[in-house]
């Protein structure tokens, strides 16, 4: 099968590259990366001579560039990792954070339409629900919890979560939706908590702690 990863060059999209190349062989996989600052080529240095494996720079909401390759590469699968994912910078500036989690899942999704439905997964945050009070470690969040979101990032995944379950219910788009929570590990950008802390340790700074002055 032919699948389409975008967002491979960042670091959940690089990493699910590697392991469906290990544990897949057989399959084509196709990166779409804008290579923002937070995508880095670097990643998928180990695949590129892989003839099963293409990395295509393109823009998630470049329609046009996006059918084009849908009809070269004519996907069964498409996993949308492709994001503005950092929370400090959506409030910062939130615009580019509308453009590519919303109109840019919508965009995937509309090819995906066009090429005869293909198979759509939206990998989105648990961020949506916003979040649980510390005194209470008994409370969890479930897939009935209601959206409550917090910051300009967890609201432009929600309103995508939105659209994705409308292009299910509207035109019947196979479609799935995860929502993680926090992830650490290999290729992550050294502006996420994890990464964060652990630089700023080694090197004596300050260690930023929301709501804290
Ligand atoms: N990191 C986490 O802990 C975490 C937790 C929950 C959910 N998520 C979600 O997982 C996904 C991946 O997160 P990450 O931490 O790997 O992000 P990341 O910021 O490390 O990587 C994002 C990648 O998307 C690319 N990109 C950005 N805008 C694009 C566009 N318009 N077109 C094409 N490519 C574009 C970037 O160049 C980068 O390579 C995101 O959808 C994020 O919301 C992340």
């Amino acid at each position: 099968m032919t699948i389409i990863v975008t967002g491979g060059a960042g670091f959940i999209g690089g990493n699910y590259i590697h392991y469906h190349i290990k544990e897949h062989p057989e399959d084509r996989v196709v990166c779409i990366d804008k290579l923002t600052y937070a995508g880095n080529l670097c990643t998928l240095a180990p695949v590129m001579d892989n003839p099963n494996f293409r990395f295509v720079k393109l823009d998630i909401c470049d329609r046009e560039g996006v059918r084009s390759l849908f009809g070269e590469e004519k996907p069964d699968v498409v996993i949308n990792f492709a994001a503005e994912s950092h929370v400090d910078r959506s409030i910062e500036d939130p615009g580019i954070f509308l453009q590519t989690n919303i109109i840019g899942t919508a965009s995937m999704m509309d090819a995906c339409r066009a090429f005869g439905n293909v198979r759509y997964h939206q990998v989105s945050t648990d961020e949506v629900y916003g979040d649980l009070p510390l005194d209470r470690p008994d409370l969890f969040f479930t897939e009935e919890t209601p959206i409550h979101t917090s910051s300009p990032y967890s609201s432009s995944k929600a309103g995508a979560d939105l659209l994705v379950m409308a292009y299910y219910r509207t035109y019947g788009l196979p479609v799935t939706i995860s929502r993680c929570s926090n992830n650490y590990g290999p290729y992550q950008f050294p502006e996420k908590l994890i990464p964060l802390m652990i630089a700023n340790c080694l090197n004596d700074r300050p260690l930023p702690v929301y709501g804290e002055g």
